[in-house]
């Protein structure tokens, strides 16, 4: 089992960015629900705990609440923001509603430097606050360790138990330097290791593949994003030639997108691939459908269809592999007022009929998309892949507005690859979460040397975003914009004039259909 901590969600929208800060100490992290009993816990051997913040009030009527034994483990807890008001609730001390909602920077000043958590840091951090009650009485035995202007106990201890609360939060950038507080609770406090790495992963996950499939047939539907690509290679390495990877041409893919995953893949990794080219097929179904939500519908009822026709025709296999993560599987804490709670991807239906009698194996359902990509390396694919931006299911056809002809889909691919290779060039597509090019379905006017031109209008999409879920429209420089627009207009016939896209979500969505 590996050396962890645990955490429990108590509804902040931060729990995840906690379980990452400690995964980046290299220290592997669990989220559980609040609720989830004492023995449980117990049995995952756990280094130490956090207790996440939380949008309720200890006080309210249907506040989370935790097990009171967590308290009695022996092992180190830290308490997060609510979760200093579960402690102080649980512990002896005294929470009162606060005058107004402290919310923001802070300053924070560090009263006994000898608190393991503000080890090596200056007497003075800036810290993030975001809470409504407070802390008016410390629980029984602890001791104030910092301060800020609002708060006699931003930070306290009762260090022989190992028990410790700060009422910020350190899991946030804004906290300027809340990963060394997070590490020294981590390393000093719990005396965690360095185990997490991704190496370590891959002899660990490859052994129980191995174990759960035995001699088994495997099939993986392989989409060229970034993790069912990882999750080939993964199995792959575990299981060589019991795994058979399943590529569905929708006609609706980016330019040499086929080419690269059969090149990748079946010359490079010499992984049994079937590629099924059903472009005309989603073609045909698409044609005069212009309503996004039936465009969506009609290319997922024939993307089944068409994948486990491909399944049978690949054998007998009893799994099939999915790339799922793990905020995927995180039980969502549906507490009022945490946004994380009320995001569940609309699009992202996993979507294989129950009747598919497959068992499942899902090798990344425990790591989070950068240690997917880490992982992606480590197992030698190539950048191209490992760091791609997401592409949606349906493809080009929630990116081509109207009706999908194969001649618009040409057109669209076009300019997205112009895109593509300016972002690379420029080194902008690394840093950010999307950028494409739309494909509009009304035409104007324009003129090309001596000619009046009455073309289609292209729009530039770029986002930056954490997890898509929220998105801002990036600031590109200007000569950049102007190469690319410059470029399709010239490159791309058919294509007069380009737009930027310039809103962000909410309440516009990332895609346009
Ligand atoms: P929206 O358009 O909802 O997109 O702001 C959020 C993120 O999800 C991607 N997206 C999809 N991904 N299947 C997917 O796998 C889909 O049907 C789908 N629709 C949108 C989108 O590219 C963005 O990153």
């Amino acid at each position: 089992m590996n050396e962890q901590l645990v955490i429990l969600d108590f509804g902040s929208q931060y729990t995840q960015v906690i379980a990452r800060r400690i995964r980046e100490c290299q220290v592997y992290s669990t989220i559980l629900r609040f609720d989830t009993p004492a023995a449980q816990i117990a049995a995952l051997r756990p280094r130490g705990l956090i207790l996440s913040g939380g949008p309720s009030s200890v006080y309210a009527a249907d506040a989370p609440l935790p097990d009171p034994r967590i308290f009695d483990l022996k092992i180190p807890i830290l308490g997060i923001c609510f979760g200093i008001q579960i402690m102080a609730q649980y512990l002896g001390g005294k929470v009162e509603p606060g005058q107004r909602r402290e919310y923001g920077k802070a300053r924070l000043q560090v009263t006994d430097r000898s608190c393991p958590l503000f080890r090596s840091l200056p007497r003075t951090l800036q810290v993030w606050n975001s809470h409504g009650d407070k802390l008016s009485r410390m629980p029984a035995g602890f001791k104030s360790v910092a301060v800020t202007e609002n708060s006699s106990y931003a930070a306290i201890e009762l260090r022989a138990k190992r028990f410790y609360g700060l009422l910020f939060h350190p899991e946030v950038v804004h906290t300027t330097r809340g990963h060394e507080i997070i590490r020294n609770f981590v390393h000093r406090v719990c005396g965690c290791g360095r185990t997490w790495t991704m190496r370590h992963y891959i002899t660990q996950a490859v052994e129980e593949i191995r174990a759960q499939v035995g001699r088994d047939q495997v099939i993986l539907g392989l989409s060229g994003g970034v993790d069912s690509s990882v999750a080939a290679a993964l199995l792959h390495k575990a299981i060589g030639e019991q795994l058979t990877c399943i590529f569905v041409n929708n006609g609706l893919l980016r330019a040499r997108e086929p080419e690269i995953v059969q090149e990748v893949f079946g010359r490079h990794f010499k992984i049994k691939l079937r590629y099924e080219n059903a472009s005309k097929l989603f073609l045909k179904r698409l044609q005069g459908v212009t309503d996004p939500e039936r465009k969506r519908k009609i290319i997922g009822k024939t993307f089944i269809e068409v994948f486990q026709a491909a399944t049978q025709r690949a054998g007998q296999a009893r799994f099939l592999a999915q790339g799922t993560l793990y905020p995927d599987v995180i039980e969502s804490v549906p507490i009022g007022g945490n946004p994380a709670a009320l995001i569940k991807s609309h699009h992202n239906v996993g979507g294989l009929p129950k009747k598919m009698k497959f068992q499942l194996v899902e090798p990344l359902k425990c790591l989070f998309k950068d240690e997917v990509r880490r992982l992606g390396l480590e197992l030698g694919l190539p950048k191209e892949i490992v760091l791609r931006q997401p592409f949606p299911g349906p493809g080009l056809a929630v990116r081509i507005l109207g009706a999908v002809t194969p001649s618009r889909c040409h057109l669209l691919r076009k300019a997205d690859s112009i895109v593509v290779e300016e972002m690379k060039a420029s080194g902008w597509y690394y840093r950010i979460w999307q950028s494409f090019a739309v494909l509009l379905p009304i035409r104007s006017v324009g003129v090309m040397g001596d000619e009046r031109t009455y073309d289609y209008t292209v729009a530039l999409r770029m986002v930056e975003s954490q997890d898509g879920m929220t998105a801002d429209w990036v600031k590109l420089p200007y000569d950049l914009l102007e190469k690319i627009s410059n470029r399709i207009i010239n490159e791309v016939k058919g294509v007069n004039r380009v737009c930027l896209d310039i809103s962000s979500k909410p309440p516009a969505t990332i895609e346009w259909e």
